[in-house]
């Protein structure tokens, strides 16, 4: 999100705007949690992952009573518009503030899980999967010696998308997605066919939100029906939420960031600014959070035919 800060700082500037950055997201917007940002201040950050802004899953914005102490906060500041960056909750509490006070507002996509529709890549979904796949690579070192079938969880409650992209490029034999419905026996078979093609190590990726249940439900499973292979899980988890950010999202951050100020300045509002097909793409807040952007099939298709 720090590319992301920077150009709507710089690009706000260069427009003569007065850019006031909210520590904590929404929870920050109740305690007037401000900071008027100077170039200076985003510096030396577009290679950092996280934000120096800080970002928080705010319970109390829920409530109407917070949102009205949000909004004196904004008034009091003289803050007339509003950007922010974030996944589906925050894009949710953005047409809260759209609904309730008609301030102008753009939202950008940042969330590691790419499950917004109206946007090819979310901010941080390339950086996640590459961290995947170096994390995945080095675990396949052990798990080739040790002639092991490993069981990974990648993150991803609703979405698979972390986990069939990286799937695909780590040459996962099997990729287990809440899209999908993923049946034992299919799995079990995989398995058996790989151990009679003398495969002596495995690597299946589980998105936490498969319905087989985590890696470690999956481990269970099939050492309850196939036990040839010595088993191991590893989980991922939040190494897939920090590290550098790819040249990629760098890219996409900065694209985003300018246009959201060039979006405002153009009156355009209650939108979540993407990138389609290489274009710039304005999506309403709800329909970037409901509608369902889906797997590829042809994807899941090609990571069962490459996994043999
Ligand atoms: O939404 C992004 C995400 O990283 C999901 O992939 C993950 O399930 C969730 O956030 C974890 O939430 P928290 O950071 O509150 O533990």
């Amino acid at each position: 999100m720090n590319a992301c800060i920077r150009a709507v700082v710089r690009l706000g500037l260069d427009n003569g705007m007065t850019i006031t950055g909210v520590y904590r997201g929404f929870d920050g917007l109740i305690d007037a949690e401000f900071k008027v940002m100077a170039t200076h201040d985003v510096s030396n950050i577009i290679q950092r992952g996280g934000t120096i802004l800080k970002s928080a899953r705010s319970k109390r914005f829920f409530k109407e009573k917070y949102r009205k102490a949000a909004y004196k906060a904004m008034t009091d500041r003289g803050i007339d518009a509003l950007v922010t960056i974030g996944g589906d909750g925050t894009f949710m509490g953005a047409q809260c503030i759209l609904d309730e006070f008609k301030i102008p507002i753009l939202g950008l996509p940042g969330t590691i899980d790419n499950d917004l529709y109206g946007t090819d890549n979310t901010i941080g979904y390339d950086t996640a999967l590459n961290t995947v796949v170096d994390a995945v690579d080095k675990i396949r070192d052990t798990a080739d010696s040790h002639e092991r079938l490993f069981i990974i969880e990648v993150m991803g409650k609703d979405a698979g998308f972390i986990a069939a992209r990286s799937g695909i490029a780590v040459g996962a034999e099997a990729i287990l997605i809440p899209e999908t419905n993923t049946y034992l026996d299919d799995l079990i078979n995989t398995l058996r066919s790989g151990w009679r093609n003398n495969k002596t190590s495995s690597i299946i990726i589980v998105a936490e939100g498969d319905n087989l249940g985590g890696a470690f439900e999956v481990e269970k499973k099939i050492q309850e029906h196939f036990n040839k292979y010595d088993t191991r899980v590893s989980i991922l988890g939040y190494v897939q939420r920090g590290g550098s950010p790819s040249a990629y999202d760098r890219l996409l951050a900065s694209r985003l960031g300018a246009e959201a100020i060039y979006g405002l300045i153009e009156g355009k509002t209650g939108y979540m600014v993407g990138v389609k097909n290489n274009e710039l793409n304005y999506t309403p807040f709800l329909k970037a959070v409901k509608h369902n952007k889906g797997i590829r099939s042809d994807l899941i298709e090609l990571a069962n035919r490459l996994s043999k």
